[in-house]
């Protein structure tokens, strides 16, 4: 079957014909359901909490109920105004954005404490129009959404990548952005069911709490250490290192406010939830 990312651009393929056909699929809404549920769990949310989540990619607002059903306040936003209408029409409880999440998110830093976002993010991957290009709309993409969470906070996108290429393109982006966490793959042995969820971190450790793993039949793998970094030539250095040069490059540049060296430059700190 050929993907709906190469029939048409996002906005034009959810007219308001497919808005209406997906509200009323009962099969697609149990899916998106699930995968928001199995989301919500991976998002690690402090236990009886309301929290501020945003739904990106949120459609015609399934995995909106979802988010309201376990308790937490979201807000969406969608390109397509179709499917924001028809969410509308369900009378869903978050707030609603018609926005391209390759344009940026534009929220005030910190806003929420999560966000999450259910099959949308393979559409970043193509080019809709010549003014498009995959890498920079990534970029902007995860640039702004570690911008908007709040520090230490999660998101959870889960998504289809079409080839290793693409799923290496939107991992690379995520760490280019100061991301760290890693991938969660339930049913990897199905190719079915597999279901594949991004689990980023919004924070300067690339670890998982022990709890993800073990769900369900997944497998976890984490995204490449951002202890390690290059130097221009590619020559592999600790953190620390990269640290003490770029501050002594920033002062050869005659910058008066570069912080001074200390034992403590570039450690590990923790995760605060
Ligand atoms: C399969 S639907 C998922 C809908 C939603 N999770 C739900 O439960 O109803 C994918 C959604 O991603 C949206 N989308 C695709 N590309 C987007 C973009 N660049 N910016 C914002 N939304 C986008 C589509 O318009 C569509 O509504």
């Amino acid at each position: 079957m050929s993907r709906p990312e190469h029939t048409a651009p996002p906005e034009l393929y959810y007219n308001e014909r497919e808005a209406s056909k997906y509200q009323q699929n009962s099969r697609m809404r149990e899916i998106q359901t699930v995968l928001t549920r199995r989301a919500l769990e991976l998002l690690c949310l402090p236990d009886r909490k309301s929290c501020f989540l945003l739904d990106i990619g949120c459609g015609t607002g399934i995995s909106g109920e979802e988010i309201s059903a376990q308790g937490h306040y979201w807000t969406g936003i969608d390109i397509s105004p179709h499917m924001l209408n028809v969410a509308l029409e369900q009378g869903v409880e978050g707030d609603l954005f018609w926005r391209d999440m390759g344009q940026g998110l534009n929220f005030r830093a910190g806003t929420f404490d999560g966000a999450l976002s259910i099959s949308a993010l393979q559409w970043l991957c193509n080019a809709d129009r010549k003014s498009h290009n995959p890498i920079k709309r990534l970029n902007c993409f995860f640039q702004s959404l570690y911008k908007v969470l709040s520090r230490g906070s999660r998101a959870v996108l889960q998504f289809y990548p079409e080839t290793a290429e693409q799923m290496n393109l939107i991992i690379q982006s995520a760490l280019r952005a100061g991301f760290g966490g890693g991938t969660v793959v339930d049913y990897p042995n199905s190719s079915k069911a597999k279901k594949i969820y991004l689990v980023l971190i919004c924070g300067p450790e690339t670890v998982l709490l022990p709890h993800v793993e073990g769900l369900m039949d997944s497998s976890v793998s984490y995204l490449a250490s951002k202890k390690a970094k290059r130097t221009a030539k590619g020559q592999r250095i600790t953190l620390k290192e990269f640290i003490r040069r770029k501050k002594e490059r920033q002062r050869k540049q005659g910058r008066i406010a570069v912080r001074p060296d200390s034992k403590y430059s570039g450690r590990k700190r923790r995760v605060k939830w």
